[in-house]
């Protein structure tokens, strides 16, 4: 029996999954996110990453998110949270936005889009531009750092930090 929500995901062609807390925390650390920083998440689902930014390290969150449904969700938890002020969320393609002038990035990609993502993140972004990505590393170019987290199931969670 699959008991592993990333082996299950894989089967089902990726459908959404959030990044649990302690991978958002170890993430965040890696990168050494400081409050009143700007971070944004490409593809920012039910908005966790953004909340766990703005809540733990008073990081301003931007999330772009093509599912409306997400979104929704997201914008309720925001609300719920009185983060109103730290926090927004665009309905956007992320290959369709300039990520040129954002320094602190977190994506937890599909498999199926790492590449056309890495060369976007690798032509546009400027040096010193931090990006970090949950599971799937970029292709072309090697990760300063890199962690594992264990999920207490079959899955270790894999962190890789980019410094351009
Ligand atoms: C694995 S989930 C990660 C959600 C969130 N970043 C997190 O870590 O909790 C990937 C998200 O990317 C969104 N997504 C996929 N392709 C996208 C695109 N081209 N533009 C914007 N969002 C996209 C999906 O709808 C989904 O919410």
């Amino acid at each position: 029996m699959i008991r592993d929500m990333a082996i299950s995901r894989m089967l089902m062609d990726f459908p959404y999954l959030p990044s649990p807390i302690q991978v958002v925390d170890a993430a965040l650390e890696l990168a050494e996110a400081k409050a009143n920083e700007v971070l944004v998440d490409l593809g920012s689902g039910d908005g966790t990453v953004l909340l766990r930014a703005a809540e733990k390290f008073g990081v301003f969150s931007i999330g772009f998110e093509l599912d409306e449904r997400l979104i929704r969700i997201a914008m309720k938890r925001i609300k719920e949270a009185g983060l109103n002020q730290m926090i927004d969320i665009v309905k956007a393609d992320l290959f369709q936005i300039d990520v040129s002038r954002f320094r602190l990035i977190y994506v937890y990609p599909f498999p199926s889009i790492t590449r056309r993502l890495s060369l976007k993140l690798l032509n546009e972004c400027r040096r010193g531009a931090r990006i970090i990505v949950h599971d799937y590393p970029l292709e072309g170019v090697s990760p300063l750092k890199s962690t594992s987290i264990p999920s207490g199931r079959q899955h270790v969670h894999k962190i890789f930090l980019y410094i351009l």
